[in-house]
């Protein structure tokens, strides 16, 4: 659905890249520094009294370095990871399988925890609390209930929405670690260790120049240097100067701000049909040929994050920094 440069899903292209530029410790994990010093007194905590880490809820936007995080805590734990979703988890029996088959100390990483049918999630009650399953044997009237016990674990889940999960199960999770945007000097790290990692020489100044065009997002940045990656092969001498990477990304449709053409057509054409707003998300999602559940899902959050769209009672507004970078003039008022 969604193949824009500049989206922050993960298309196809991107996974088999994304495993190969996953950082697998703390040390090579850039940013987010107080989710991982809370981490690592914890994980450290937990290897003093020889016990499992307590449970981990991860959330935060797509791209932001979830999964990523998740394999570093079980690699610092020194404890396997077992992954599933929870889209991929269709009936307690699923989930009671994947539960039975860890070993003592795994970590379970559950993906899009927030999408854990209800029925499920009520498995994983007992299951996190005190390491142990009720599961139905028989059918009908012969039909009873037997608790198994479960080697002790680790649940780590993520999402994007933690509003979406349920009190009880936001309840279980001992610690909540929430993934803030980055920084362009932390992308700007982010791409260089990527380009190290394929083998290409890359100047700082280009590396900022993709920084600053990857909305706060390493996925985002990962994907810009792969594509800038194949002008410099092409145009220049393989060396990635910031002059092949402006014009790569101008080539792409990337502007100064990370904004593409989608952002472009929403934002002129609040400012040209409808004067700037406020205006319904409806009237503004028909205006470009959207659903309007689309518009607020993937088109406005980064431009609600930048400043650029204002949600106000009466709707949506552009603001005057939109029309600044447009090279328009502000209307009075
Ligand atoms: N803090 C970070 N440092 C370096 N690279 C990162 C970091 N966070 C994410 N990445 C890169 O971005 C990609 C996407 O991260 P991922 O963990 O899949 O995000 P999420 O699960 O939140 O959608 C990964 O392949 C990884 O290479
Ligand atoms: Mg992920």
């Amino acid at each position: 659905m969604d193949d824009r440069i500049v989206s922050q899903e993960a298309t196809n292209d991107d996974q088999s890249m994304e495993s190969g530029l996953r950082p697998l410790q703390f040390s090579e994990y850039i940013g987010q520094h107080k989710v991982k010093d809370n981490l690592s007194i914890f994980i450290e905590a937990a290897k003093m009294r020889e016990e499992c880490l307590d449970h981990v809820l991860l959330y935060g936007p797509p791209g932001l370095g979830k999964t990523t995080l998740a394999m570093i805590i079980a690699n610092e734990m020194g404890v396997n990871i077992k992954t599933t979703s929870g889209p991929a988890i269709e009936k307690p029996g699923d989930l009671a399988a994947v539960l039975t088959a860890l070993e003592p100390g795994d970590v379970l990483f559950i993906d899009e925890i927030h999408r854990l049918p209800r029925t499920i999630e009520e498995v994983l009650y007992p299951a996190m609390e005190d390491f142990c399953i009720d599961i139905m044997i028989g059918k009908d009237a012969t039909a009873r209930s037997v608790r198994l016990d479960l080697p002790p674990f680790t649940l780590i889940g993520a999402t994007t929405r933690a509003g979406m999960l349920t009190a009880p199960l936001r309840d279980r999770f001992g610690v909540h670690a929430r993934l803030e945007y980055y920084q362009p000097e932390e992308l700007a790290k982010i791409v260089a260790r990527s380009a190290d990692l394929f083998q290409l020489d890359i100047t700082e100044e280009a590396s900022y120049e993709m920084a600053r065009r990857s909305r706060g997002t390493p996925r985002i940045a990962n994907r810009l240097l792969r594509r800038v990656r194949d002008f410099a092969m092409v145009q220049g001498d393989g060396l990635v100067t910031e002059s092949i990477a402006r014009n790569a990304l101008e080539k792409l449709q990337v502007d100064k701000l990370g904004l593409d053409h989608i952002d472009h057509k929403l934002l002129k054409s609040i400012i040209e049909t409808f004067a700037g707003g406020p205006v319904g998300v409806e009237a503004v999602a028909a205006s470009i040929g959207e659903e309007s559940h689309t518009l607020e899902d993937v088109y406005e959050p980064y431009l609600l994050q930048i400043g650029f769209l204002i949600r106000s009672p009466r709707g949506r507004m552009v603001s005057a920094r939109v029309y600044e970078h447009f090279q328009l003039e502000v209307p009075e008022q």
